[in-house]
């Protein structure tokens, strides 16, 4: 289980609600629409769409997340919920997600409650890590961990990054229709010159689990020594985010 730090992900990980804004307006709810927003965080783009008049309701399998959600926006419904496990019957105009569906490894899972929720005609909008995203991470804490002599673990990488064309297969096996399906580079900019490390230290935990604190600390330092040729340009990480996006609509 990943535990996330609701605190850090608000003050250096904003990036990651502010680059789903456009994808609210893929979304683009209508006033009173129930709409259900999977893996919210701590609940930014919920607000943004409960300030364009839909009735959102925000599910994220992190508890903390969930209580800093609820502390941020008392007016909207939060649940600490696994979209894994999560089984309704179907009463939602659109489901939304943003940067969430690459952390469940169990997409058939997820992708047939999120059907089950929907009304028929019922749109599923999404965006999450694709095929490649963070190749250059990935393979930085792989070679990091070679290096040091610890063992790399393979059943604790935490990341599901489909391709385009699994991910179609996949929604199209549930019964979506699929609208729009792209996979795209989006180069993304870390906060400050600390930006990798404060990434590593917030989402490589699953990862990193079997590690002591010194030995996280050395891979820290390696990733950062290995990726800041090409990674940090003029005082700034840029790392190589390849995301999935998606309208798929419920039969
Ligand atoms: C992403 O948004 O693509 C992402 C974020 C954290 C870890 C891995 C991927």
């Amino acid at each position: 289980m990943t535990i996330w730090n609701a605190n850090l992900y608000d003050q250096k990980h904003d990036f990651v609600s502010k680059f789903g804004g456009s994808l609210v307006d893929l979304l683009a709810p209508k006033k009173n629409e129930r709409i259900l927003d999977v893996g919210c965080g701590t609940g930014d783009l919920a607000y943004e769409i409960a300030a364009l008049g839909a009735n959102v309701q925000g599910i994220d399998a992190s508890h903390d997340m969930i209580i800093a959600a609820q502390q941020k926006y008392p007016d909207i419904t939060f649940h600490t919920m696994d979209a894994t496990l999560l089984d309704l019957t179907p009463q939602f105009d659109a489901v939304f997600s943003n940067a969430a569906l690459h952390w469940m490894k169990q997409p058939d899972e997820v992708i047939q409650n999120i059907y089950n929720a929907l009304k028929q005609g019922g749109r599923f909008v999404a965006e999450m890590g694709g095929h490649s995203n963070i190749a250059s991470i990935v393979w930085a804490l792989q070679k990091s961990m070679e290096e040091l002599k610890l063992s790399y673990i393979e059943d604790y990488f935490p990341w599901y990054f489909p391709t385009l064309e699994e991910y179609q297969a996949k929604l199209e096996g549930a019964g979506f229709t699929v609208e729009i399906i792209k996979l795209y580079e989006r180069p993304t900019p870390l906060q400050g010159e600390d930006g990798l490390r404060n990434w590593l230290m917030m989402f490589s935990n699953k990862l990193l689990q079997h590690l002591s604190e010194i030995e996280k600390e050395q891979i820290y330092k390696k990733c950062e020594e290995l990726l800041k040729p090409e990674f940090y340009q003029n005082h700034q990480w840029v790392v190589d985010y390849c995301r999935l996006r998606f309208v798929a609509i419920k039969k």
